[in-house]
């Protein structure tokens, strides 16, 4: 094919490319379209059938520029995440707000920052450093449960799925008993568009049923929450959900709308992505025996092995923002109202700050990914998902000898939060 040719074909096809959640589960036809776009058109206009018009915005740097100006593109006046325009219609009249829920992430300036306050205690490195033995102990559970299972496991299934919710399960004080149930809800929450993840995939073509099925999984998480911040009322514990369920803010507590989305922002960042990003590394790892061996004898390249599984899998595709005044940017003018989007996996390969991106590589370095954003929003978990991630690398690659797939992985479908959502593999123990 010319190279003209080609650019046609990523110019026609980038906003279906972009959009449709099927495509997340082929992502090189979408790195490829990213590249382009890089190069071509990096600050782009995307009008897709079905969605309001949006920036399309894939370079690194214009990224980092974006969320540097937090008070010009904002979070709360429009969706900080792509859904369909029928949808966005349903979910103003419903809610009156553009949001299904009233978290951090909807939230600007010096109320964001007062209600991230209210948990950020418990994230920032220092904190983790006093449960690291903990993760230590579930790691070696979770390494336990896969050596048990006689060289060949779905990483994804028996692994990776389990270790991150576990852990964060614990921080918030949910107990292991309902686990599953969390699990289930956040993979319907992310996974809506996913036949295999969905509660009701039939319902997500039409807006009005669509909307339906995102309330009646948010409903069962509130239903659970409700009871959660009843009992910590009661007999607060050291855990995050005592935190949110007594929180106040100027003295009055914060309202029940408000927790439940706290909660839920928390109980479903804080696994799914990581467990993604743990898959990702051991699906390269096991693509590339070479870097396996190199990071078994120098377990000092667990840290650049870490942050690079992170860039590889770039959990979260996008955040949207919505600018409040008109800037121009790599030489486009967005205007006030505009709806931008900021594509953490195209800045994650973008060849102006990363050598060979398209190639994982362990010892990365510098490793400048943006898997977890920038400016006043950037990840709050980013800490733990690093140290999660490290220690389970730590306890399971001096207990295995080679990793190989064993039949053809599987990527989630969805255009937000997408990974590994199978990963068969043999092993052989160390
Ligand atoms: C926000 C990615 C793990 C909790 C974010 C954002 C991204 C992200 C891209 C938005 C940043 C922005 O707008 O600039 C990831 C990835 C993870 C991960 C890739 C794992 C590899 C976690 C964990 C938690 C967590 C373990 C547990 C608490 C949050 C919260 C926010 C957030 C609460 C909202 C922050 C705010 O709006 O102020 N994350 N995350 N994440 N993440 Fe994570």
């Amino acid at each position: 094919m010319t190279h003209s040719s080609l650019s046609a074909e990523y110019e026609s096809g980038l906003p279906r490319l972009v959009t449709d959640p099927r495509s997340f589960a082929e992502p090189e036809q979408i790195h490829k379209a990213l590249a382009w776009a890089r190069s071509q058109d990096p600050v782009r206009k995307v009008e897709a059938p079905g969605f309001d018009p949006f920036w399309l915005i894939t370079r690194h740097a214009d990224i980092l520029e974006i969320e540097r100006q937090a008070d010009i593109f904002r979070n709360e006046d429009r969706s900080t995440v792509l859904v369909p325009s029928d949808m966005r219609e349903a979910i103003e009249a419903k809610q009156g707000s553009p949001h299904l829920t009233r978290s951090v992430v909807n939230m600007d300036g010096s109320e964001h920052r007062t209600y991230r306050m209210l948990t950020q205690a418990w994230f920032v490195a220092g904190s983790l450093r006093k449960l690291e033995g903990r993760i230590r102990e579930i790691a070696r559970q979770a390494v336990d449960r896969m050596l048990a299972r006689d060289g060949a496991c779905d990483f994804v299934d028996d692994v990776a799925l389990h270790y991150p919710l576990h852990v964060i399960m614990e921080i918030l004080g949910v107990p292991e008993k309902d686990e599953g149930m969390m699990l289930a809800l956040t993979q319907q929450l992310f996974g809506a568009r996913d036949p295999e993840k969905s509660r009701d995939a039939g319902a997500m073509a039409d807006p009005a049923t669509a909307l339906t099925v995102f309330d009646s999984v948010l409903r069962d998480f509130y239903a659970y929450f409700d009871q959660l911040t009843e009992l910590r009322r009661q007999v607060p514990q050291d855990d995050v959900a005592s935190v949110i369920a007594n929180a106040t803010i100027n003295g009055q507590p914060i309202s029940k709308h408000e927790a439940n989305s706290y909660y839920v922002l928390v109980a479903t960042a804080g696994h799914d992505t990581t467990s993604a990003s743990t898959a990702g590394g051991i699906w390269s790892l096991a693509e590339a025996p070479d870097q396996l061996r190199a990071v078994k004898s120098d377990p000092s390249l667990i840290p650049s092995l870490v942050e690079e599984a992170i860039r590889w899998t770039t959990p979260v595709k996008h955040f949207m923002r919505t600018a409040v005044s008109d800037y121009v940017i790599g030489g486009k003018r967005i205007e006030a109202g505009d709806w931008v989007m900021l594509s953490y996996m195209s800045a994650n390969r973008d060849e102006a700050v990363f050598d060979d991106p398209d190639h994982f590589r362990i010892d990365r370095s510098p490793n400048r990914q943006l898997s977890f954003g920038y400016g006043p929003h950037v990840c709050l978990g980013q800490h733990l998902a690093r140290l999660e991630m490290r220690i389970l690398f730590e306890e399971l690659l001096p207990r295995i000898r080679s990793i190989e797939l064993a039949g053809p992985p599987k990527w989630t479908q969805s255009n937000f939060i997408s990974g590994p959502k199978k990963l068969p593999i043999r092993f052989k123990p160390a």
